[in-house]
């Protein structure tokens, strides 16, 4: 099965042009077109672009990408979060020359793509599941875990087959790739969620972000644990920031969308939530192919770690955190959101890793 990632994407052409002609097939054109954008002066692009009608056909243009990616356009899907994803990472990581991060049309951008993918994922929710979430605090956590149990993402066989008992060293190579859009930066996620936060929360945000820090061992950070089964492949930047699957950049695209926004808190809560219990059992299997496989133990310490740490952060999330917030209904209702958000989404990543795999 082929897979549509940046690799594919040809060299940029001239970003002077006005916005192009859009239509079916011409998703990757466009985001090839204005890429280079990100990477001149925000002024620049605010010159270029900061006519209302031309802004407009812009606006028009990113917003084709949910309209195609909706009737089924695999491709769309991809530049729409290939797009979002390059976005981000202006904001996210330290510029080595001119950047568009201030941009007031890169914001009407953004925001663009980020209201077409959340309402992609809330047309994907389940009503009945979101309106049946107990009154009492106490049942909430305890029905957000019965719900996950009974949830596709949950024990999925991408891990409990694929991964523990056939992948080869090469499976595993283009696993981590993929993986690499959420645990290469879940230290800079909490940074950006505890903006704003007070007491148990910020404390128990606080406590697994040392832990991400190796508890000040230099050696023990967690993304530099990351990095060496990065390494240990010989996986090169340029493959990390090309190679992601349509799937895999919405992950880490939703993951930053709900950090980023104070207003986005309670989803944050319970996308992170959900992510940290679902950790445990996932790299146990993934320790499994390893050890079946024979590879370098050195690379796998970040997954055997995970799995006791992870649990460890579960429950305090769940304690500290969402059981807390739980007695607020609205609250309650988007951290049910922002987990069945993380549970869809990683179904449909592992679904489409099942299948491109086998
Ligand atoms: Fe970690
Ligand atoms: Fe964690």
């Amino acid at each position: 099965m082929s897979t549509a990632t940046a690799e594919q994407l040809a060299p940029a052409v001239d970003a002077a042009d006005p916005v192009p002609g859009f239509g079916a097939q011409k998703s990757r054109e466009f985001v090839e077109w204005f890429l280079p954008w990100l990477t001149r002066g925000a002024e620049e692009l605010d010159r270029a672009f900061g006519e209302p009608a031309v802004q407009a056909e812009l606006l028009d243009a990113v917003r084709s990408l949910a309209v195609l990616r909706e009737s089924g356009d695999e491709d769309a899907f991809f530049a729409q979060q290939y797009l979002l994803s390059r976005i981000y990472a202006l904001h996210l990581q330290l510029p080595s020359g001119a950047s568009a991060e201030g941009s007031v049309v890169l914001h009407a951008v953004t925001r663009r793509l980020e209201l077409d993918t959340m309402a992609a994922e809330d047309a994907r929710l389940d009503e009945e599941v979101l309106v049946g979430a107990p009154e009492d605090a106490e049942a909430y956590v305890p029905w957000l875990k019965e719900v996950t149990r009974a949830h596709r993402a949950f024990k999925h066989p991408y891990y409990h087959e694929f991964v523990r008992n056939e992948a080869n060293p090469s499976d595993l190579r283009r696993y981590i790739v993929q993986e690499s859009a959420v645990d290469s930066r879940f230290d800079d996620l909490l940074a950006l969620m505890q903006l704003g936060t007070s007491g148990g929360a910020k404390l128990e945000i606080a406590t697994n972000f040392w832990d991400e820090m190796g508890n000040g061992d230099p050696l023990q950070v967690h993304t530099l644990l990351f990095g060496k089964i990065i390494d240990s492949f010989g996986i090169s930047d340029a493959e990390l920031e090309g190679g992601l699957t349509a799937e895999a950049l919405l992950s880490g695209n939703l993951a930053v969308l709900c950090c980023r926004y104070r207003s986005l808190f309670p989803e944050a809560v319970g996308f992170l939530a959900m992510t940290e219990w679902l950790v445990p059992d996932r790299f146990s299997q993934v320790l499994h192919a390893w050890r079946r496989l024979d590879l370098p133990p050195a690379a796998i310490v970040y997954h055997d770690l995970h799995i006791g740490v992870d649990a460890h952060h579960a429950s305090g999330w769940f304690a500290n955190v969402v059981k807390p917030a739980a007695a607020d209904p609205a609250t309650r209702r988007a951290m049910t959101r922002g987990a069945l958000w993380r549970l869809n989404s990683s179904a449909r990543y592992l679904d489409h890793s099942l299948a491109w795999s086998r």
